[in-house]
């Protein structure tokens, strides 16, 4: 399932998922790599959780902008019930090129969006933009991890 879409093609709910983040992204810590994103959940009763990319000296523990948001919702005991996610990002250089490529989560991001969708016992819709949010790839997580390993692989039901 991976189709393309703007914001207006977006449910009103979803529409304000992308802004939340985005507005997330306005608090990245990314000196590093100079990207800066923002990603923000929905659980099932419509709670929204927000995250941004936050870097480190040693390059190797930076902290993805999904892992903020997946932590927000867990401390709050909304860790199961994740139905969407929205991921966007953008240079931060002001001479940068603005291109149209979304922002994908990355594998280990993938892989804590599988766990997710198995405690919610449901594929979880993952709503990828651009860095203004012009341009929006609507896919869900188990396309984005096929045959991912889970629960069940270690003979959990
Ligand atoms: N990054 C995220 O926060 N989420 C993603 O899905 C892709 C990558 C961050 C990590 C790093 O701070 C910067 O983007 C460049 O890789």
């Amino acid at each position: 399932m991976h189709t393309y879409a703007s914001l207006d093609d977006l449910s009103a709910q979803d529409r304000d998922l992308a802004h939340a983040a985005l507005a997330a992204a306005a608090h990245a810590y990314a000196p590093y790599s100079g990207y800066a994103v923002g990603a923000a959940l929905r659980t099932r009763s419509g709670v929204v959780y927000r995250g941004c990319n936050v870097e480190n000296a040693a390059y190797g523990v930076v902290l993805c902008a999904e892992v903020g948001a997946l932590a927000a919702a867990n401390v709050e005991g909304a860790g199961a019930a994740v139905q969407v996610i929205a991921v966007t990002g953008r240079l931060l250089a002001a001479d940068a090129p603005r291109s149209a490529a979304v922002v994908t989560p990355c594998g280990r991001c993938r892989q804590l969006l599988f766990e997710a969708s198995q405690r919610a016992h449901d594929d979880i819709r993952v709503l990828c933009c651009n860095h203004d949010l012009s341009r929006i790839e609507v896919t869900s997580i188990a396309a984005l991890l096929p045959a991912g390993f889970g629960p069940a692989s270690l003979g959990m039901t």
